[in-house]
Order: C-alpha cells, then structure tokens, then sequence
C-alpha cells in the first residue's frame, strides 16, 4: 500500500466535508457535517486549507487532516482515516508527516483536543509525542422559568475577543480563545454585566451555548461568573444551555454552582513542541 498526501486545498469544498464526513464514521460521538458549518469553522478556527492534508492510499482517498494556524502555533483541527483503513499503522503515519511539515514551515508547536474515551485517537497522538496540558469537560442545563432581569449589557463580540486575550488564561483550547471569540458575529451574542462577561450563540434558539465566561482579575472570588450564569438564564428563560466539552476542568465548579450537569464526555487538551 502506498500512502501519500495532497493539499486539502487541491479539492472542492463539498469533496472535503465528503471525505471528513467517511474519516469520521462510527465517531464516538455522532458527526454529520454540511456545507455551511465547514465554511463557519474555515472562517472561525482559522483552517489552513494549503496545509490541511487528504491522505491517499493507493491513490485513493483514505483520511484527512484539518490544520488551523495562528502565528507559530498550528491546530489539528480533525484528523481522521476511513474506516476500511483504521488500525493498519495508517494513522501513525499521516501524523508523522503532518508533524514534518509543521516544522518545516516554522511552526513552534501543535495543539489538539482527543475526546478522552478514544482510545486509538489517544494512543496515536500520546505516542507521537503530544503531552496532556490539562482535562476539558461540559456542562448542560434545562434552566427552570425564572423572571427576566434585564440586567445584561452587550458587547461587541470582537472587543470581547479583546478582553479575552487580556484576561482570559493564555492557554485556552483554540475555541474559546480570544482570536476566536472576536470571530463571532450575530445572533451570537457578548454580555456585561459589571466585571463579569458572558458569550453565548443565538438566544433566538432553544439550545444556547456558552463559549465564554470571564471576571476582570481584580473582581475574582466573590461569586460574578455564577451570578453571571444566573442572569443570562434569567434574561433568556425556557433555554436548555449547552457547554461544549473543550472547558477546563478547573472551571467546573462555577457550572456546578449554577445547577449545570456534567456531560459524560470529556477531552484531553494536548500539545508538543516542534
Ligand atoms: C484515530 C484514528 C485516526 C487512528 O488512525 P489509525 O490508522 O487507525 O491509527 P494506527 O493504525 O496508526 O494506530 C494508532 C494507535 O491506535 C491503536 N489502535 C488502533 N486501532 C485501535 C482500536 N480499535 N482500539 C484500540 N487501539 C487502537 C494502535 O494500537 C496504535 O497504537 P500502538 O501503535 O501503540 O499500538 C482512526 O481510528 C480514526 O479515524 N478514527 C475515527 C476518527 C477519530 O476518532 N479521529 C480522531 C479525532 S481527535
């Protein structure tokens, strides 16, 4: 069998959500891509198409890997064989060369999520040298009706981004980063409330997730972030709120606080040096 690979950028945009949607089948959790959300995450994540890479085995298409960049940093944004192909040293080998190319282009290093519970994802990416930076989890909440407030102010989503970066801890998964966070536009929304800010997507949905929570450094410790929580909820009854599982752990306890239920999935962040 030979492997080789091919610039993602080589081939039209529904070939690839094709080819991510084959690489990704019997996913441990169910993932059905389209059009519009391959086009909302090139924009939002900053994928590199001329260094994402298709891997062809024999000529034929066999994987793929999505690589974002910002700076030095690359991500591996998703990375996937078809299932014909798994478990036959593949894998191991397209993450080689994804790794070869990242430092010839100058990159200082990658990052990556693994949902914890795939155990062939977390082999191949523990034996190519990545190290766990830390444990990321998720939340959900059926809020009760509660009266709403209207005590929420809003800010613009990119200023938010701003806020994040100067705030925020510098080593957030790529998704709640503030580059990404001043990518958003509306219906996704950024709230203040005195030292305390909020994003979340569209209120107009029934599902809302939280992409960020944060207090200025000065205002921590006296219950913001949970009261926070507690105001978006008043402000938008009826939702059912969603933390997607790419937050630190060490954030947990403010979601517990305000009655969220952990999700059963929960992720590895994990990076190497180049
Ligand atoms: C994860 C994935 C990319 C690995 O590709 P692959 O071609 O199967 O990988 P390899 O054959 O090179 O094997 C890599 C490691 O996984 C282990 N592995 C492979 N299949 C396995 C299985 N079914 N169960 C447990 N471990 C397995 C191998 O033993 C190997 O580790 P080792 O060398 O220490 O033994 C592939 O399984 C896949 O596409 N899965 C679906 C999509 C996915 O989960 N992507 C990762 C998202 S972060």
């Amino acid at each position: 069998m030979t492997l080789e690979t091919r610039p993602a950028s080589d081939y039209p945009l529904p070939d690839l959500v094709n080819h991510l949607n084959l690489s990704f089948e019997d996913y441990i959790v169910p993932v059905q891509f389209n059009l519009p959300q391959f086009l909302t995450i090139l924009r939002k994540d900053s994928l590199d198409l001329q260094e994402s890479r298709v891997l062809l085995a024999d000529g034929n298409p066999a994987g793929i890997a999505l690589i974002a960049r910002r700076g030095w940093t690359s991500r591996l944004a998703a990375m996937g064989i078809m299932k014909a192909m798994r478990s036959r040293g593949s894998g191991s080998w397209f993450m080689g060369r994804l790794l070869q190319e990242a430092r010839e282009r100058g990159d200082h290093e990658m990052e990556l999520e693994v949902i914890e519970q795939n155990e062939p994802a977390v082999r191949l990416y523990q034996k190519a040298g990545f190290r766990t930076i830390r444990r990321l989890i998720g939340f959900v909440h059926q809020a009760a009706k509660q009266a709403a407030k209207n005590d929420l102010h809003e800010v613009d989503l990119r200023e938010m981004g701003g806020l994040i970066l100067k705030y925020g801890l510098p080593d957030l998964p790529w998704q709640l980063s503030g580059e990404t966070i001043a990518l958003l536009n509306p219906p996704a929304r950024a709230y203040q409330k005195g030292s305390a800010y909020a994003v979340i997507s569209s209120p107009e949905a029934v599902h809302i997730v939280i992409w960020s929570l944060l207090v200025e450094p000065g205002a921590r410790g006296s219950g913001l972030a949970v009261d926070m929580l507690n105001s978006l909820m008043a402000n938008h009854v009826g939702k059912t709120w969603h933390v997607p599982a790419i937050w630190p752990e060490e954030f947990g306890k403010i979601f517990t606080q305000a009655g969220f239920q952990r999700e059963e999935i929960s992720q590895w962040q994990m990076k190497i040096s180049l």
